[in-house]
């Protein structure tokens, strides 16, 4: 904040706080003036209400001057008068600025404090062991936490997935269920391109999408799915899923043959998918959650898939 308003704040408030006071003896005194203690001012509501000309009770005329002097100690001890600090230095911090010496990062630090050597402890276990072994359901449990924390809000509270998301409960897998493989989808993020074909025509778009249905047992107009098949060859689909369309976990493209579905299994979504493409993107969680917490969330969800 530059000096200037730093000063405009302070003087604002200030002259506010000076002008409640004033106004508070002001009207006393004024009133005391103008009529006399106890006489009727004169104001009639609802025809026979009448105002009285009586001083505020003197204990609510103290609340006033409380609040007054309450704020000025306020504002003396705690920051609000401009970028002056307060006598107490204190601060919230937060995620931006978690400047050294906040609240923040001070309810931080003890939290670290407790959890680190227990996330310690935990990252020298193989996922394999922390997933299965029933020595560690409390890493589990910690993993669970962090999921509901951070992985809920799109994978869902139960992993299962929706639309666009995928369920990370069965053994279907973009990237590869092997704990290496999940662990790189949650350290680094993926990113999913399935490029729009809406150049092929209508016509082509729906017989390669015939095709794709007919891949997992549908019952489908033959002759379309004949057609749709030589797209698939030769439009570049078998590039990414694969001449058996069984997908390639190198670039995230699905399996299509086996009934399950990140973005709906419809004829109209099949098409749609085709047509103008799909782009999920699983976010990098590197910076924000380290290494030692990532290492518990893929125990956590490497657990979900082995039943
Ligand atoms: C550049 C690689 C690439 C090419 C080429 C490609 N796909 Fe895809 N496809 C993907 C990826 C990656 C996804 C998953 C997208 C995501 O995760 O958001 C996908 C998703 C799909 C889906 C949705 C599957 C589901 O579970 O909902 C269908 C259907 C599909 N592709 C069919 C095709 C067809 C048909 C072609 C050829 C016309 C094709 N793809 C060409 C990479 C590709
Ligand atoms: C902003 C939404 C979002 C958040 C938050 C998110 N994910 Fe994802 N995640 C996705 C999407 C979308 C994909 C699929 C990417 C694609 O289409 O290829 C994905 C993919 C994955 C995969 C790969 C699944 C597979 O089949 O290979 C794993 C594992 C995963 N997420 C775990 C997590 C965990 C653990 C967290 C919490 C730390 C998390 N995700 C948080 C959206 C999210």
């Amino acid at each position: 904040m530059s000096p200037f308003w730093s000063v405009w704040i302070i003087v604002l408030t200030v002259a506010n706080i000076l002008g409640c006071l004033w106004l508070i003896r002001w009207t006393m005194r004024k009133r005391a003036d103008e009529s006399a203690q106890g006489d009727v001012t004169g104001h009639t509501w609802d025809g026979d209400l009448q105002e009285y000309n009586n001083p505020l009770p003197r204990w609510w005329l103290w609340l006033f001057y409380i609040t007054l002097v309450f704020a000025a100690v306020y504002l003396a001890l705690y920051p609000g008068l401009g970028s002056f600090k307060g006598f107490f230095g204190w601060s919230s911090g937060n995620t931006l600025s978690a400047d050294s010496g906040s609240q923040y990062s001070g309810e931080m630090a003890k939290a670290a404090e407790k959890y680190d050597p227990i996330y310690k402890q935990f990252a020298a276990v193989a996922v394999a062991d922390l997933a299965a072994k029933p020595e560690y359901q409390e890493a589990r449990a910690m993993g669970k936490r962090l999921f509901l924390t951070y992985c809920m809000q799109c994978h869902g509270s139960d992993a299962g997935g929706s639309r666009g998301f995928p369920n990370l409960t069965d053994a279907d897998w973009l990237w590869g269920g092997t704990p290496e493989q999940i662990q790189a989808s949650i350290t680094n993020g993926r990113m999913g391109v399935m490029p729009a074909h809406a150049h092929l025509g209508d016509e082509k778009i729906d017989q390669v999408a015939t095709y794709v249905m007919s891949l997992s047992g549908r019952n489908v107009d033959a002759a379309k799915a004949t057609a749709g098949k030589e797209t698939f060859m030769s439009a570049g689909c078998i590039g990414c899923h694969g001449l058996d369309a069984h997908g390639n976990q190198a670039l995230g493209a699905p399996n299509l043959t086996d009934n399950t579905w990140l973005y709906g299994g419809s004829e109209g979504a099949i098409k749609q998918t085709i047509a103008n493409g799909r782009n999920g993107v699983m976010p990098p969680h590197k910076d924000l959650l380290g290494d030692e917490k990532v290492h518990l969330l893929t125990a956590y969800v490497y657990s979900l898939s082995q039943k």
